[in-house]
């Protein structure tokens, strides 16, 4: 990672800003771990195709990311993965955490977004896993984010799942909360806008927030990319954009520089790009890294192809399908 040491972060960033004013750059690929270091001091979008572990390997370990965010495997037998036995996958997935965690920035953040494992029809839960993994890190938990969608399967012999987790720590020094927290990017609509306080010296002033509400713990109007969601790609265990875009706007400031370990079809890249913050992203499977390329230059040429994390939900009893007739 020779090229990072003649700059320093902040000179990047800067760098960074400038040149996202002037012209928009491209998104590369990269398949060898020591130039996709390189390459992220040039290059704003950077996918690295291969395994996470031969990138964060050939790193110096320089705190360099301001926000780790994925959705790891969740070793549920996808097309991309192999099922194992759950002990060896949270070994392996460790094994990972452990490599990459070094890499965050003091300040910065890291979210973990995850399901359920399900074996022999038992549920485990995977974020309670994880959790003891990153325990290990002295990172702080500032939220547990309970994402609730409105598809999936429909279980016969329990409730169906319709809700994912998003563990967010920050890394800080001296238990000093130094990490960016942007409310004020990612407001919500208040519930009651037209409220007025009834009593003491701000009687007859509105009672909340003029720009909306913060989003709280528990997000409900981001639904899964299903078949005819406008993010859908080939691939089967997508996020959309707009749970991440919320966490990007939230968690990091302009040219910051966002990483994603198991990028698939690069939803974060393209996040990344519509917030002009920086990307680099890391995905063993070919196709998926060749789409999340394509879709973050489609951003980068001004085309917006994806659901904003501020669209409320559509409400469904609009729709003649609601009634039986
Ligand atoms: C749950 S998917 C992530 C999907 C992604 N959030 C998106 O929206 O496209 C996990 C991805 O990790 C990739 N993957 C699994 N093991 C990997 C490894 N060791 N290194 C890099 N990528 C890996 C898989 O191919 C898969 O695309």
């Amino acid at each position: 990672m020779k090229n990072l040491g003649r700059l320093t972060l902040e000179a990047q960033k800067d760098l960074h800003i400038k040149k996202q004013n002037k012209h928009r750059s491209k998104c590369c690929i990269e398949k060898n771990p020591n130039k996709t270091w390189d390459s992220i001091l040039f290059s704003d979008y950077c996918i690295f195709q291969g395994d996470v572990r031969n990138f964060v390997r050939a790193g110096n370990k320089q705190e360099v990311f301001d926000l780790i965010v994925t959705s790891p495997p969740y070793n549920i037998g996808k097309e991309y993965e192999k099922q194992i036995p759950i002990s060896s996958y949270l070994q392996e997935q460790e094994d990972i955490i452990n490599k990459t965690i070094p890499y965050l920035k003091t300040g910065g953040s890291v979210c973990w977004q995850t399901g359920n494992y399900v074996v022999k029809n038992e549920i485990i839960p995977l974020d309670i896993e994880f959790a003891t993994i990153f325990k290990k890190h002295n990172l702080q938990l500032r939220n547990r984010i309970i994402w609730h969608f409105g598809h999936g399967l429909h279980c016969q012999k329990r409730f169906s799942g319709r809700y994912e987790t998003i563990l967010w720590y920050t890394k800080t020094k001296n238990n000093i909360p130094l990490h960016t927290f942007n409310l004020d990017a990612v407001r919500i609509a208040s519930k009651y806008p037209g409220k007025k306080r009834f009593r003491g010296p701000s009687k007859g002033e509105f009672s909340s927030h003029p720009s909306g509400k913060n989003p709280e713990d528990v997000w409900t109007n981001i639904p899964n990319v299903k078949s005819n969601h406008i993010e859908k790609t080939i691939h089967p265990c997508q996020f959309p954009v707009g749970l991440i875009q919320r966490l990007i706007l939230a968690l990091t400031n302009e040219g910051d520089i966002i990483f994603d370990p198991f990028s698939g079809v690069s939803s974060t890249g393209v996040a990344a790009a519509a917030t002009k913050r920086r990307y680099v992203g890391c995905e063993i499977v070919q196709k998926y890294t060749t789409i999340g390329s394509k879709r973050i230059n489609e951003i980068l040429n001004g085309r917006k192809t994806f659901r904003d994390h501020s669209l409320p939900i559509y409400d469904h009893t609009k729709s003649p399908l609601s009634k039986r007739k």
